[in-house]
């Protein structure tokens, strides 16, 4: 995939007018997103610290573009979903804009002080952001389908982009640092660091709804992402992958996905 990464410029319709429960009018699902979406702008921009930090140890010529062109794409997304933040942040959700800051203050020492770890992270990340992508592709009925129709072209732009670049920091982390221990450990802490954030965040904006308490909101909260047509299901295998010591993202072949979504993303 390398060498033909397009950083787009979309500019979605995104604005206040958005209904707070936007995936299929319900608050868990919308809340879960929610949460992934106000991560996105630290942690991307966590991601292209890591792996820009490489870009003079970095010789082959094609590999250095896709660096460029991640940065780029990150950026971009970034972006986008910021807005979506200050959204979120006019809805209430003010917490949410504070972590990030906090968060923004401490992820640049962690790229200072631990380069290759945080690279590794950035590449375990970018496995789970890929399998997401790939389920957003394969299943629009369940991630993109429920949207409010101003949000799905900004999930399913950010989809198409991971699963294009998604190999960009895994190269860069086997240029470096090319043994499989590392790379492992990353993936463990890197699950439940992602956990930990989605859980949080998604339990702060049902508390301030008032909802927090509701079990039965929760029970279809869970099917939601691991029933029988979960947003999670059937990834298990794919993820595993990771572990095998030969591992590699293009292992993971979505070149007839993209060929089927990127038309519809340019459009
Ligand atoms: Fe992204
Ligand atoms: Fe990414």
């Amino acid at each position: 995939m390398e060498g033909s990464l397009q950083v787009r410029r979309p500019d979605f319709a995104l604005g206040p007018s958005l209904p707070r429960y936007w995936h299929g009018g319900d608050p868990f699902q919308t809340h879960f997103l929610d949460a992934l979406s106000s991560v996105f702008p630290p942690g991307e921009a966590f991601f292209v610290r890591s792996v820009q930090h490489y870009r003079e140890r970095i010789t082959d010529p094609a590999l250095r573009d896709a660096m460029k062109a991640f940065a780029g794409q990150e950026g971009q997304h970034s972006r986008q979903h910021d807005r979506h933040v200050q959204i979120l942040v006019a809805q209430g959700y003010r917490l949410l804009e504070v972590r990030n800051r906090i968060m923004r203050r401490v992820m640049p020492w962690v790229n200072r002080h631990l380069p290759r770890f945080s690279l590794a992270l950035t590449a375990a990340l970018e496995h789970l952001t890929a399998l997401m992508a790939r389920q957003t592709m394969r299943h629009p009925e369940r991630w993109t389908g429920p949207m409010d129709p101003r949000m799905e072209p900004l999930w399913q732009w950010h989809a198409v982009e991971e699963a294009e670049h998604k190999a960009v920091a895994f190269d860069v982390l086997r240029a470096v640092a090319p043994g499989a221990g590392l790379r492992r450990f990353a993936m463990l802490l890197a699950v439940l660091g992602l956990v930990e954030e989605t859980w949080m965040r998604t339990s702060y904006m049902l508390w301030v709804d008032r909802r927090l308490l509701q079990p039965r909101l929760w029970l279809r909260g869970l099917a939601f992402l691991w029933g029988r047509a979960g947003l999670l299901r059937r990834t298990g295998a794919d993820f595993r992958r990771w572990f095998r010591r030969d591992f590699h993202p293009d292992d993971l072949d979505d070149g007839a996905l993209l060929a089927i979504w990127r038309p519809r993303v340019a459009a």
